[in-house]
């Protein structure tokens, strides 16, 4: 860009994400998913949908991610994937004055989106840097720990939205049907077979496994179809449920291995899949000795994890553990169609973690961030004092403590 041309973006760009900020995003439902690819498909009520509808996801988040912390907001990475935000946003804004009518735009609108898609490909590895900066260089604070926290489960949550709705896009109106899986619309597997995603993923989280260990646990799948005595089959984005799945294979294989080092035997990874009325749920038990119960909430955390700082683009990490962003990420891909993922462990012995999603395709409606007063006041929640007692690590003086309680009735 010319001097003068970002000048000038500079100086609109706020005034966009004032405006698009304003609207609140239109969480949409598996079924309206489906009806935009389906055979009444219109690439022109998408397209419009879209220009409005994409501005508005990546303004609400905008506006969150000027909220961080200065010293977060000024890491170079920080600022590079505000750029990349920023460009993005000013590239889906040129079309607002397009016609629809005019097949040339649709196109370059397709075009556009993949552009879009690949400029963001990086943002997660890129935001984790940021953070590793912003360790490295500051004193951390409980407060500004959850604010960041905070950010990222909604920053993260938006940006698989705003990646399904170009997906969708673009996969359903790039002209040409899905060669592998021809019954998907998009992304979305109308009959998705929990049962075989379930094997694809320890299949893959296996052969990483053998690469790394020269051994791994074998799998025990059931299922439990409380309608029919049939596989497990739900409307559900198989990709999702694979990247859940092999998060949760490589954490426990991994676990499963280190505890019986010195075995022959490796105890198998037991898999149930249940459907009931309501749930559809998933529970992956291993026998990889747990974890303290004390610990399990930082394992959703981003900024406690424990992994070495992620060198971006080359990969050199063991396979089996990345920077510490499977969990939570995980369990943001299931709480996108308002299931969750929780774990339950028994330290000694091992851990069961349940993925659970919506049975019905009609409660699978996106659950989306939205930047208002509320939002905003979670960023200005400063250090209190805690309204319980800090337990005290000191033996306890009962001299001290009988001559208090004397002061005390003595009032
Ligand atoms: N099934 C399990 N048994 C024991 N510990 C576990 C289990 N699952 C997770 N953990 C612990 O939780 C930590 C965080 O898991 P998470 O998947 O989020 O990150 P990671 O495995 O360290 O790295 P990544 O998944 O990004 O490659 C792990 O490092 C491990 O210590
Ligand atoms: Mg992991």
């Amino acid at each position: 860009l010319s001097l003068c041309g970002r000048t000038q973006i500079v100086k609109v760009v706020p005034k966009h994400i004032e405006h698009f900020s304003k609207f609140s995003p239109s969480p949409l439902s598996m079924k309206q998913f489906l009806d935009f690819g389906s055979i009444n498909a219109c690439e022109k009520t998408s397209f419009v949908f879209l220009r409005q509808e994409l501005p508005v996801r990546l303004s609400n988040i905008m506006k969150e991610i000027n909220l961080l912390p200065d010293r977060l907001l000024t890491t170079p990475s920080v600022q590079m994937v505000q750029s990349w935000y920023i460009q993005s946003l000013m590239e889906i804004l040129d079309f607002l004055d397009k016609n629809p009518d005019d097949y040339k735009v649709l196109g370059e609108f397709v075009d556009a989106l993949v552009t879009i898609r690949n400029r963001h490909n990086d943002v997660v590895p890129t935001m984790a840097q940021g953070i590793i900066e912003y360790k490295e260089a500051f004193a951390q604070d409980l407060v500004t720990n959850q604010n960041i926290q905070y950010f990222l489960d909604r920053f993260y949550l938006s940006r698989i939205s705003i990646r399904m709705l170009i997906n969708q896009h673009t996969l359903i109106f790039d002209g040409s049907a899905n060669p592998v899986h021809p019954n998907t619309i998009g992304s979305i597997d109308p009959h998705c077979q929990v049962g075989d995603v379930v094997q694809d993923a320890f299949h893959s989280a296996k052969m990483l496994c053998d690469q790394y260990y020269l051994r791994s646990p074998d799998l025990i799948l059931q299922e439990m179809n409380k309608k029919k005595n049939l596989p497990v089959s739900m409307v559900y984005v198989p990709s999702h449920l694979y990247h859940m799945l092999f998060e949760l294979f490589k954490n426990a294989m991994r676990a499963t291995i280190e505890t019986h080092e010195n075995s022959n035997n490796l105890p198998p990874i037991q898999v149930m899949v249940s459907l009931g009325g309501e749930d559809m749920s998933i529970k992956v038990s291993d026998k990889g000795g747990g974890v303290p119960f004390r610990r399990i909430e930082n394992l959703f955390s981003y900024m406690y994890s424990t992994a070495p700082a992620p060198q971006i683009g080359e990969y050199t990490r063991p396979p089996l553990a990345g920077f510490g962003y499977g969990l939570p990420i995980s369990r943001l891909y299931a709480k996108y169609f308002q299931g969750d993922l929780q774990l339950y462990s028994m330290e000694g012995h091992g851990t069961d973690a349940v993925i659970y999603l919506k049975a019905l395709s009609t409660d699978s409606i996106e659950r989306l961030p939205v930047y208002n007063t509320t939002a905003l006041k979670n960023y200005k929640v400063s250090q209190e004092a805690d309204d319980w007692c800090i337990p005290s690590k000191e033996p306890l003086d009962l001299r001290n403590y009988k001559v208090a309680n004397h002061a005390c009735s003595a009032v």
